[in-house]
């Protein structure tokens, strides 16, 4: 006589009188927790074998089907006073098979600080940079800022190109015999107003005649004696450029100006 055959199992819940089911051991059970409520429950197995001798097993459980929540704001046993701004959240209920973790994540404000510390950083920045631009006198003439046309040349070392004034090289280095105001001497020096050199389009002669010097050339129909010396000892491409310059926009000459890279290119070509 096999015992199975007399015993049987039943299967109570929560204060129930009647079972929810009976089973001939061993089985196998599905309990659907969607059909209880949330909270505490208790399943009770009674067992009968076939001498009517019964025993009895209780297990208490929890059941939660509904989302979890999250209070962020207000914690257990917390004091408070006034209003309160709680962030609530909820996730992940049983039904919700292909939930996103990130959903369980309570969103937060980004706080004031944040954004008083990115404004700052910010406008730091942009000062920063603008300063950049307008370097101090101190700087302002070093490799960093200075700008690209008044690079020195390879045969100078002039620290301070700055100071380099067409008006004033031309004060100390020319107007002895072109004069102050660029009339020159008649018959002994050529005037510089309105002269053709000088309004040239092209500098190269100009160039040429400062750095090499100019001898028995007749301009304006004038034959002069005395040579204009060379002065590419004397003179910087810097300061021949900027004295062309001078001469370019004074006593109402009004050319086109020229770069320190021409002087040099002629100086280096000895043409
Ligand atoms: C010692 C006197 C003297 C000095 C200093 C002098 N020059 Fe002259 N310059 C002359 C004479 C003289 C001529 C004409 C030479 C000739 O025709 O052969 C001349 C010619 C020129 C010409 C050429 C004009 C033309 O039509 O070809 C220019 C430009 C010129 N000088 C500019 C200058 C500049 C700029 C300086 C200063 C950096 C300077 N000179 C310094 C005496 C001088």
């Amino acid at each position: 006589m096999e015992q199975n055959e007399y015993s049987k199992i039943e299967v109570y819940l929560d204060a129930d009188n009647e079972p929810i089911a009976t089973y001939k051991p061993p089985a196998q059970m599905e309990l659907d927790t969607s059909m209880l409520e949330d909270g505490e429950h208790t399943i009770k197995f009674i067992a009968l074998d076939a001498g009517n001798k019964r025993s009895v097993k209780k297990i208490n459980f929890v059941v939660r089907n509904g989302p979890g929540i999250a209070v962020d704001g207000l914690k257990e046993n917390d004091v408070v006073e006034g209003k309160l701004k709680l962030i609530l959240n909820s996730f992940g209920g049983a039904y919700q098979e292909n939930w996103e973790p990130n959903r369980a994540e309570t969103p937060a404000p980004i706080p004031t600080w944040m954004w008083i510390i990115f404004i700052s950083i910010a406008a730091w920045s942009m000062f920063y940079f603008i300063n950049q631009w307008n370097p101090s006198q101190q700087y302002a003439n070093t490799p960093t800022y200075r700008s690209a046309e008044i690079l020195p040349s390879d045969n100078i070392g002039i620290s301070n190109i700055s100071s380099i004034n067409g008006a004033e090289i031309y004060r100390k280095s020319c107007s002895s015999c072109h004069q102050e105001n660029g009339q020159g001497l008649p018959k002994v020096f050529p005037s510089l107003v309105g002269n053709d050199v000088v309004l040239s389009d092209d500098p190269s002669e100009q160039i040429k005649t400062i750095l090499f010097g100019l001898n028995g050339k007749t301009i304006n129909g004038v034959k002069y004696n005395t040579p204009m010396p060379g002065m590419a000892d004397q003179l910087s491409d810097e300061e021949v450029a900027a004295v062309i310059n001078h001469e370019r926009s004074s006593w109402g000459n009004n050319s086109r100006l020229i770069k320190p890279e021409q002087v040099h290119k002629i100086r280096i070509n000895k043409n």
